[in-house]
């Protein structure tokens, strides 16, 4: 089975929390595409959706699925997204595909958080993914002093814009034994938008594909 094979059957499985009448939040990144193209068979039986990124939000509409802001939403029964990095304790690096900050909204709006990813995803402790940030432009040299003092090496993410116009500081070589301390220390820096640390709301449900099958933390 590939890599991309263990995405999609994990995505499968995460259609078993989808429940009638449901406004679903949707992640970004190529599991959440695998589990849109798979909604999108089942899209009679949901309400609507609410989009973590201009990415999938196309996508959504392009097999028709509505979508919803978040604020006309309201509160979200679920949110399925995929991740970079996780924990057995369903602590996470999210951020890869640059849609951080979107995602933490739409999870910190939802009830259930069920994260979908290939084994390759699962690990002991965070940070051997570099760890994204989204900052506000002007503040780039102030947090990348401030992610070397804690022991990092900040790498501006070229050529790249969010969603909200800001730019992407990746951390490598940070060792996250820490995920809640790192996650609030880093997001009062002034000038961070967001931390691709999900640990203050870790996922609910980690559902893993692998080559034996789905395993689900
Ligand atoms: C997007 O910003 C990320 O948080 C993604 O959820 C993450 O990069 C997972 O991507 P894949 O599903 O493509 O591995």
């Amino acid at each position: 089975m590939t890599q991309d094979e263990m995405k999609k059957a994990s995505a499968e499985a995460a259609l078993d929390y989808v429940e009638a009448g449901m406004i679903v939040g949707i992640g970004t990144g190529s599991t959440a595409n695998h589990f849109i193209d798979l909604l999108a068979k089942v899209k009679g039986k949901i309400d609507a959706t609410v989009a973590s990124s201009v990415a999938s939000e196309e996508r959504l509409k392009s097999h028709g699925i509505p979508v919803l802001d978040l604020n006309t939403a309201g509160q979200l029964s679920l949110y399925v997204d995929g991740a970079d990095e996780s924990t057995k304790h369903l602590h996470l690096i999210k951020g890869g595909g640059g849609a951080l900050t979107r995602e933490k909204i739409v999870a910190g709006a939802s009830e259930k958080f069920v994260c979908i990813a290939d084994d390759s995803k699962l690990v002991d402790v965070l940070g051997e993914f570099p760890l994204p940030i989204e900052v506000i432009p002007m503040a780039q040299s102030l947090v990348a002093r401030q992610i070397t003092a804690l022991g990092g090496k900040p790498i501006l993410r070229q050529g790249f814009t969010t969603d909200n116009g800001n730019i992407i500081i990746d951390v490598h070589n940070l060792e996250i034994i820490n995920p809640v301390e790192i996650e609030q220390k880093i997001n009062q820096w002034a000038g961070v938008v967001t931390v691709g640390i999900f640990a203050c709301r870790p996922a609910d449900v980690l559902i893993l594909g692998s080559s034996t099958g789905i395993t689900t933390y």
